[in-house]
């Protein structure tokens, strides 16, 4: 049988070409021999999803033996205090069950260093306990410091390695340093954060964290586009109407005053999590899986998107009022512990763009995300054009939508068609339905957590799914001028507006779409 055609008739791909590519991705991706410390032990992020994460990774057998986890805090503990302390977060939030095997073996390798970050002494002893665990665990020199602390911390711990020599790995070995968001406040910030660290590490040993690429469903993005051939040819403004991206979340902001006022819904989530996904949906195919060909293709769609003209018109933010959710009376984000009484913070936050290039002219991208809204949901809805023409009779297709096709993020991950169909009888009616995939029910393997997939990419030195910090800047780009403008309308005593805990948000981001003939998915 000749190769080529024939073999793709089988229905496999043909253009693997095993001598050129010998590693299959489908083999487990184990980590090599490593450490890990960790700054901001205490914080939530460690205790919800970093210490989980790395227990579930050990589960699934993707950690080394003698891997290591080190934290770094101002209290006063022990090793055995540390290691109760990560064992109550894994019996909390670990995905996978509790295997006493798997933990006592995790267990040895936990270490903590005590002192804050000012302490000179206390980075000596970090240095002394890398030592130490290179020599009785075979960490073989290579450590990830994760910075799960202030973006205003990062300066003095990243010069606190330099000073102590941490950063410096033997020949053959690595050290890398992994940062969470918010990478800045506005462009200006962030381009001092990225300069801050920088000095310190080289650009491929920086890994920032958006979590959202680390999700399943996130990655199917590209799966979805590139690896068929029947989306691409409609993916663009010949068929497209509008795309529209939500995440909503139905919690508010629970104990995170600290954080949240004075950073508000655009910062918080569209800055980063739902401009990285516009970026997936909307960019050109990459040469390849490579880190490098991915943000070439991100960096040229974030630098095409641009802001339409009327900001007043095209925005809108809001903050949740009092109200109901799930069957609970909650109180408004003003009244909340540690909320500032007159705050103009926004807990909802909505905007349009554009994107100046030929795939997208004339297909506005509408994206919203707001606290306490009627449900948790994140998806991508892409809105397909009218037929430019129907023969049926207008009765017919009355009941008839616009074709849709949903990118479920979460939960309940998968995707969903709409399109008309007959509806059984003598006449004829057409009527939406929707096709639907779920990962739930299509794979046996439930989906990882984002941040198992992300600490293993770290320990594996692999970056794909890492943003860089172009596209960070490029991000801020675009937000800073709606800031802006709300700032100044705050000035005028224009406020966000309230909505009811439990809504789909202010009657102003409904206004935003209805202006362009066009209404919110209330998924
Ligand atoms: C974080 C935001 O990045 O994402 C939070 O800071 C938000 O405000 C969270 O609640 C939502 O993440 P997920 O994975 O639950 O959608």
């Amino acid at each position: 049988m000749s190769s080529g055609a024939a073999r793709s008739d089988t229905g496999r791909n043909p253009q693997r070409n095993p001598l050129r590519d010998p590693l299959d991705r489908r083999l487990p991706r184990i980590a090599p021999p490593c450490g890990l410390v960790l700054f901001g032990v205490t914080g939530d992020l460690s205790r919800k999803k970093v210490m989980p994460a790395i227990y579930d990774l050990a589960n699934r057998g993707l950690l080394p033996p003698g891997f290591s986890l080190t934290g770094f805090a101002r209290r006063d503990w022990a090793d055995q205090d540390f290691a109760q302390v990560v064992h109550d977060s894994v019996e909390e939030h670990a995905r996978t069950p509790f295997r006493e095997e798997v933990w006592d073996q995790l267990a040895e390798g936990f270490r903590f260093v005590s002192g804050d970050f000012s302490d000179d002494a206390a980075f000596e002893r970090l240095r002394a306990t890398i030592e130490e665990l290179d020599e009785t665990r075979g960490t073989g020199g290579n450590h990830a410091f994760y910075l799960a602390i202030p973006p205003g911390a990062f300066g003095d711990v990243v010069g606190q390695l330099r000073e102590h020599g941490l950063t410096e790995s033997g020949a053959g070995a690595w050290r890398r340093v992994v940062v969470e968001k918010p990478f800045g406040h506005d462009l200006a910030s962030a381009r001092k954060l990225n300069t801050t660290l920088d000095e310190v590490f080289s650009d491929g040993s920086i890994f920032r964290i958006d979590h959202y690429l680390g999700k399943e469903t996130v990655q199917n993005i590209l799966a979805l586009r590139f690896a068929n051939t029947m989306f691409e040819p409609i993916w663009n403004a010949n068929y497209v109407d509008h795309v529209q991206i939500t995440m909503a979340e139905d919690v508010g902001i629970g104990g995170r005053a600290g954080y949240y006022d004075g950073i508000g819904a655009a910062r918080d989530v569209i800055q980063n999590h739902l401009l990285q996904l516009m970026s997936l949906v909307a960019m050109e195919e990459p040469t390849s899986f490579e880190a490098a060909a991915l943000r070439i293709e991100k960096q040229k769609l974030l630098s095409s998107i641009r802001l339409p003209d009327d900001l007043a018109a095209t925005t809108a933010r809001g903050q949740y009022a009092a109200g109901w959710a799930g069957g609970e009376k909650v109180t408004g984000f003003l009244q909340e512990d540690g909320i500032a009484p007159k705050s103009a913070t926004e807990t909802f936050a909505a905007i349009t763009l554009d994107v100046d290039n030929r795939r997208w002219a004339g297909v506005p991208f509408y994206l919203r995300t707001g606290k306490r809204l009627g449900r948790r949901v994140t998806e991508v809805a892409i809105v397909f054009k009218r037929p430019p023409h129907h023969f049926f009779n207008p009765d017919a297709t009355e009941e008839l939508t616009q074709n849709v096709l949903v990118i479920r993020v979460q939960p309940d991950e998968g995707m969903t068609v709409r399109f008309g169909s007959k509806v059984p009888g003598t006449t004829m009616e057409i009527r939406d339905v929707t096709m639907d995939f779920a990962y739930g029910s299509t794979f046996t393997e439930a989906s990882p957590e984002a941040y198992e997939r992300l600490i293993l990419d770290v320990l594996l030195g692999d970056p794909p799914l890492f943003p860089r910090h172009e596209e960070v800047e490029l991000s801020w780009r675009i937000l800073d001028p709606i800031l802006d403008f709300w700032a100044a309308q705050d000035q005028k005593g224009k406020r966000p507006e309230a909505y009811d805990s439990g809504s789909w948000g202010p009657a102003s981001a409904d206004a935003m779409l209805a202006r362009d003939g066009r209404v919110w998915r209330r998924p």
